[in-house]
């Protein structure tokens, strides 16, 4: 389903098996030998996520892509699994964004538990191609519904609350690009009971 142009939500977008595929691996990423952790953003605030970036990390200091965490423990970020890359690459196909080459090399795994929120912004750290070219970032949720908050190209412009259910795609690019979002709430125990997940996990991949 088309939400704006560039933008779609594709509800339960995968099947329980692959869900429970990816809990499996986001588990074993976030608990890993480079674990996911809750960054201290600039102006010293904590984000009600904890984070694991893969392929490339975002530093919640400078919003600057590097090779490590140097925010935190200067881990190097583990590399993103083929398996990942194909299925972003299958939901921006869905998408029709086939005009746009999308190769994602770095994903955000975040996982929010009961109280998890993520303020409404902009991805723009990415190059300033990509951003030009309208790549898109490509999102997908498994476990607890997420209030998710889509938005205009500025912060004051009308916004949108769309449940992001587990199993479910969603992908902004092309003019929606740059469309602030957020996600103001979780909605505990509403996981499929089949995942055995409390919490939700969210991958959002880009190309930088
Ligand atoms: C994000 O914007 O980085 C995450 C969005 C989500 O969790 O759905
Ligand atoms: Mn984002």
């Amino acid at each position: 389903m088309e939400i704006a142009p560039g933008a779609f939500h594709f509800k339960r977008h995968l099947s329980l098996d692959a869900q429970r595929t990816l809990v499996a691996e986001c588990r074993a990423l976030a608990d890993g030998p480079v674990p996911a952790y809750v960054p201290i953003v600039r102006g010293g605030g904590r984000m009600h996520v904890r984070m694991l970036c893969l392929g490339r990390h975002w530093n919640g200091k400078t919003y600057a892509y590097e090779p490590a965490r140097s925010d935190f423990d200067d881990l190097p970020a583990p590399p993103l699994p083929d398996d990942w890359k194909t299925l972003a690459r299958d939901v921006a196909r869905a998408a029709g964004m086939t005009g746009i080459a999308f190769e994602a090399d770095l994903c955000i795994l975040n996982y929010y538990d009961a109280d998890g929120r993520m303020g409404t912004h902009q991805d723009k750290d990415e190059s300033e191609r990509s951003l030009a070219a309208g790549v898109p970032v490509v999102s997908i949720s498994i476990g607890d519904t997420a209030q998710f908050l889509f938005g205009g190209l500025r912060r004051r412009d009308p916004v949108e609350k769309l449940p992001l259910e587990s199993g479910d795609a969603f992908v902004f690019g092309g003019p929606s690009r740059l469309r602030f979002h957020g996600v103001s709430r979780i909605i505990p125990g509403t996981a499929p009971p089949e995942l055995e997940l409390t919490g939700r996990f969210n991958l959002t991949f880009r190309q930088y």
